[in-house]
């Protein structure tokens, strides 16, 4: 139905509610979305992907849910979607007092409203509605029985999502080139001898993705808390995590890039280093949107000045990688987010003119945290803000 076909409500009546849709109206806010975030995809290849991606094992089973706002004294199927977005429950880490414990926090995506009703307030609505919503849903089974944290990442800056608790962090970037092999061959000045490997997905879940390597992240981040008075909390970077980024790019390459089959190197390593990255590639709708981006980067942290060098080259070895696998695949940068002062290192190796890009309006990693009415203090640090943890 058109929207001129109804009565829009003020965004402040009582009558409004935010609920799940739907089916029928799932597929209108896809409808309606995909004019925003198709991008080279049609309309009927959008639903597509966005019934994929429901289907991953991190979304399946009610984790994702879609949510619209409507006035709820109409009836489902005959009543305007005034606003949409979705939540993830995904599994995550807290860290407080030296103890770990495994808890879930929502990620929240896709908000949107359709042209016609916007700058009357629904999103406002709905992202306040929500808010409180996401305090509690799906946490009746959970020892806390309350959200600890959530996350969402704003494409329309800092200030709007903070009025509602969820607080911009760190959100800074590299971005590199994408290097030809045949131009530039397959070794850079600097980095002879270091031995970069390809991952495949089953590479990324052995030696990123263990059971053994998520305890030893959840030992750092429980460490970390002992000695602090401010909670620790990350997403775990699991294997589900990086498999929905997966997820979507195989669904582009084949409708987009059938011709060239799915992109099986899923990251790079230098194993004698214990330096690994995992990448997913992403495609665009406009020049310069394909970006290679860093998922997750892991190695561990030099003990002593010496340790630090042969990590650096690795580090720089396994990015260079990206780089050549970013042409390949006809991507315009190469992103990882949150750089640390090592990975900063191994840029400049690489691009010594390379400047760190600090994000103001797209993609501002922010979190709200609902700690300090849970005993849990007033200030929280996020661990592994990286891309892996995005929806
Ligand atoms: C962003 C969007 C959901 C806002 O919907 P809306 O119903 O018009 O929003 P509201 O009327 O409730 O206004 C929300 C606030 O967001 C602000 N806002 C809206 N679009 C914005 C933008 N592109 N950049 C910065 N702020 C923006 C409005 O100015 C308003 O702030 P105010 O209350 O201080 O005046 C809508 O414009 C949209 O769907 N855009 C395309 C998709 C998108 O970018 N989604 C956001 C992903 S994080």
């Amino acid at each position: 139905m058109g929207s001129t076909d109804y009565y829009m409500p003020s965004a402040d009546s009582p009558d409004l509610v935010i609920v799940i849709p739907t089916d029928a109206e799932r597929i209108e806010c896809l409808d309606l979305n995909g004019q925003e975030w198709k991008g080279p995809l049609n309309s009927a290849q959008y639903i597509q992907r966005e019934n994929h991606l429901i289907n991953q094992d991190i979304t399946r089973d009610g984790a994702l849910t879609c949510w619209v706002l409507v006035d709820g004294t109409l009836p489902p199927d005959d009543r305007p979607i005034l606003s949409s977005c979705e939540s993830f429950s995904k599994a995550a880490f807290l860290a407080h007092g030296g103890h770990v414990e495994d808890i879930l926090a929502h990620g929240v995506g896709s908000v949107f409203c359709r042209p016609e009703f916007r700058g009357r307030g629904y999103a406002r609505r709905m992202i306040a509605e929500l808010a409180e919503k996401l305090d509690t849903w799906q946490h009746e089974k959970t020892a806390r029985g309350k959200s600890v944290f959530s996350v969402l990442y704003s494409d329309i800056g800092k200030k709007f999502y903070a009025q509602f608790g969820w607080k911009a962090f760190p959100s800074s970037h590299f971005s590199l080139a994408p290097i030809s092999k045949e131009e530039f061959g397959s070794d850079i000045a600097g980095l002879e001898g270091v031995a970069v490997r390809d991952m495949t997905g089953e590479d990324v879940k052995q030696f990123m993705c263990s059971k053994a390597v998520i305890n030893k992240y959840r030992e750092i981040l429980r460490e970390a808390s002992k000695c602090s008075k401010t909670s620790k909390v990350a997403l775990s970077p699991d294997f589900e995590h990086m498999s929905w980024h997966w997820a979507r790019e195989e669904f582009y390459s084949q409708a987009l890039l059938p011709e060239r089959g799915v992109p099986n190197i899923k990251g790079a390593c230098v194993e004698d280093c214990r330096v690994f990255v995992t990448w997913n590639r992403n495609f665009g709708n406009k020049k310069n949107e394909n970006t290679l981006y860093i998922l997750r980067c892991l190695y561990d942290e030099p003990t002593s000045p010496s340790e630090e060098k042969p990590i650096v080259k690795a580090l720089a070895g396994v990015l260079f990688r990206a780089q050549l696998e970013a042409h390949e695949w006809d991507m315009d940068h190469v992103e990882i987010w949150n750089p640390t002062p090592l990975i900063e290192k191994a840029v400049k190796l690489l691009s010594p003119d390379t400047e760190m890009v600090h994000r103001e309006k797209s993609s501002i990693c922010s979190l709200k945290w609902n700690g300090a009415s849970l005993g849990l203090g007033d200030e929280v640090d996020w661990f592994w803000n990286e891309k892996y943890a995005w929806c």
